[in-house]
């Protein structure tokens, strides 16, 4: 059974995160990544620190290497990582001048987006702007310099350097969290009023032993596109080692986010052997650590 056969069915664009390119030497890891997914998004190299390590000194070996295997098996690059709340280098954060760091925004963007023109038509511009537990925004190295903005200004930033891809801010836990929720919405709606040019919001979807409750993510899509933007699945997983309870949250998701019009889905990964291998042991994904299907993985295709 192939997910992706049964997504685009239904014009679903179904796909896996947290692709490192090191795991394309891994026969099985390819074969399960082009039989199963339409789309990938790489894990960490288009992250700043990761493509633009010394200023203006740009690596494209790994995210290179994702594109073209994308391009050989018919696949969709999403380009996730512009701004994201880690891996952000010294010279960056280094810089206290608000004129220069759009100025470098500005260069990093162009950069990168130029690159993957016509290769990458979504990108996550900013990841993780609103605290984990909510509570604000992260005062992270733009914000400390200019202030709330420096969102309105990574959209604009980014419209002009890919002026027909579609750009999303990707955050955590709102489905979990209702205060941080509205925050979310609070923050979009205000992009949205300044006529910030953003086209969506990209749901991360980790789940630890709590699912969403139901009816969650349709009064998401629905505020959302209320405002006229998209709402994504960015990088699904459940943390959980109860096998049984974990392929109930994935299809009571997937379940939900069809019906609710979701036409983009990602999880952070599909086997369990490169899950998070900071947090040893998790088993949060749709193929375990041999790539056989878990009960994960028929929810998943029976919600399609
Ligand atoms: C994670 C990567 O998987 C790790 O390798 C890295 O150390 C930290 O970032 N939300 C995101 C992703 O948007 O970029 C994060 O990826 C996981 C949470």
């Amino acid at each position: 059974a192939s997910l992706k056969k049964e997504a685009g069915k239904k014009d679903i664009l179904i796909g896996s995160g947290a692709i490192n390119p090191d795991y394309l030497d891994d026969p099985q890891f390819v074969a399960v990544l082009a039989k199963q997914f339409k789309s990938l998004s790489p894990e960490n190299e288009l992250k700043w620190t990761f493509i633009n390590p010394a200023q203006g000194n740009y690596t494209w070996e790994a995210t290179d290497r994702l594109v073209d295997f994308a391009k050989t098996h018919g696949m969709v690059v999403k380009g996730h990582g512009l701004i994201s709340s880690c891996c952000n280098p010294q010279y960056l954060l280094d810089i206290s001048d608000p004129a220069e760091l759009r100025a470098a925004m500005t260069a990093h963007f162009e950069a990168v987006m130029h690159r993957y023109s016509g290769k990458m038509d979504r990108w996550d511009v900013v990841t993780e702007a609103l605290e984990t537990q909510g509570g604000g925004l992260q005062a992270n190295g733009f914000y400390k310099v200019l202030g709330a903005g420096y969102i309105e200004d990574a959209f604009r930033i980014a419209r002009a350097a890919a002026p027909n891809a579609k750009l999303f801010l990707n955050e955590n836990l709102v489905e979990l969290m209702p205060g941080k929720r509205q925050e979310l919405y609070d923050l979009v709606s205000g992009l949205v009023a300044n006529g910030a040019p953003i086209d969506g919001v990209a749901l991360q979807m980790h789940i630890t032993e709590v699912a969403p409750i139901p009816g969650v993510i349709t009064d998401m899509v629905k505020a959302y596109g209320a405002l006229g933007l998209e709402v994504t699945i960015a990088e699904m997983d459940v943390h959980t080692l109860n096998a049984t309870f974990q392929a109930e949250i994935y299809g009571a998701v997937i379940d939900e986010a069809l019906r609710a019009g979701i036409t983009d889905i990602s999880f952070w990964g599909f086997t369990d052997k490169h899950a998070y291998t900071w947090l040893p042991g998790a088993k949060p994904l749709l193929f375990d650590e041999a790539y056989r299907a878990k009960a994960a993985f028929i929810s998943t295709f029976t919600a399609l």
